[in-house]
């Protein structure tokens, strides 16, 4: 892996482009000053130019010198959840040029905790920018042969690391004002962002800066879906004459040949949420059918993904 890994750190030094694990969902990876290798990122992904990208370090005191202001909170989240999954909205210093920021003031920095991120960051000694690595709009890889499929030839490195632990992408929250707001949840959920801060923690509104899993239609699978409450599942089935795939807690129905059941946890399904998307979406069927999880706080994350994925 260390040869990997200087290999990998070689091609981002040379502009490159490595995909490498993380522990919320594989990033695809170059260098953050680099407004050429930066371009050749987000032409690979199809992604709009003016689409900010996280900023990738593999420690709090070089990620802070991309910020011109580090308030208390963001040290103090930095101290708790740092190397981990959790992003921060700073404002930018110099460092953050428009081409990561999509000419925003402010820029996302996040200490990924997967320890090939960690050697990879280090092996680099620099900032990597990195957007999951899916083509835009798709659903988010968390294994390295996801991966392969969305990109085959088009990238110069893929760096293996299993399966991504935590499964849905870190949680973004928005420091660069006076009150925290919550631009995306993820596995580290606003009630423990609230103890920590002491504060309230906004959720975004309409005037929060842009960032692209704030789009309709995010995170989605390219055969429709359609979230259903449970006592709409069955019913939902039976009125089809298509083929349909399901996502589900319940046990399969004989009537449905493509049928995941997922667990009634929401770390464990966040985990599988993604690989069961793509999954299912292979399967060739008209929609895929997913039940939706409970209202409570601990789904937050898993509801926000997928309800974006059924657009
Ligand atoms: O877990 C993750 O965060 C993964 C791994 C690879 O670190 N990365 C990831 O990147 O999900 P991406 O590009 O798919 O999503 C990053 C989100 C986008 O919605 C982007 O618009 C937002 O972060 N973002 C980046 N910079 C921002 C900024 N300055 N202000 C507001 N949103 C920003
Ligand atoms: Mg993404």
């Amino acid at each position: 892996m260390n040869q990997e890994v200087r290999r990998a750190a070689k091609i981002l030094r040379a502009g490159g482009l490595v995909a490498f694990p993380t522990e919320t969902v594989y990033g695809l990876g170059a260098d953050a000053s680099s407004a050429a290798a930066v371009a050749r990122l987000y032409a690979v992904k199809g992604r709009p130019a003016d689409h900010p990208v996280i900023v990738h370090l593999a420690d709090a005191a070089p990620a802070f010198t991309w910020a011109r202001e580090v308030p208390a909170s963001a040290r103090a989240l930095a101290a708790r959840y740092w190397p981990g999954p959790l992003t921060m909205i700073l404002k930018r210093s110099d460092r953050a040029k428009d081409f990561v920021t999509g000419g925003q003031d402010s820029v996302a920095l996040r200490v990924p905790s997967h320890p090939v991120a960690l050697l990879l960051l280090r092996a680099f000694g620099g900032a990597v920018a990195a957007p999951s690595a899916n083509l835009h709009g798709h659903v988010s890889p968390t294994t390295a042969s996801h991966v392969r499929e969305d990109f085959s030839r088009q990238i110069d490195l893929i760096l293996e690391g299993g399966s991504s632990e935590i499964g849905i992408e870190s949680t973004i929250v928005d420091l660069s004002d006076e009150k925290p707001v919550l631009l995306r949840p993820g596995r580290i959920s606003r009630q423990e962002l609230e103890r920590e801060l002491q504060t309230r923690v906004a959720d975004r509104t309409s005037s929060s800066p842009r960032h692209s899993g704030g789009l309709e239609r995010h995170y989605a699978p390219k055969t429709p879906a359609l979230l259903l409450p449970p006592h709409q599942l069955d019913a939902e089935i039976a009125k089809r004459s298509d083929k349909v795939a399901v996502l589900a807690f319940s046990r399969p129905d004989e009537r449905v040949e493509y049928w995941i059941r997922m667990p009634r946890e929401p770390r464990a399904y966040a985990q599988r949420l993604y690989a069961a998307l793509r999954e299912l979406d292979g399967a060739d069927c008209g929609a895929i059918l997913i039940e939706s999880p409970p209202e409570t706080a601990e789904w937050d994350a898993i509801r926000d993904r997928l309800s974006r994925a059924a657009g």
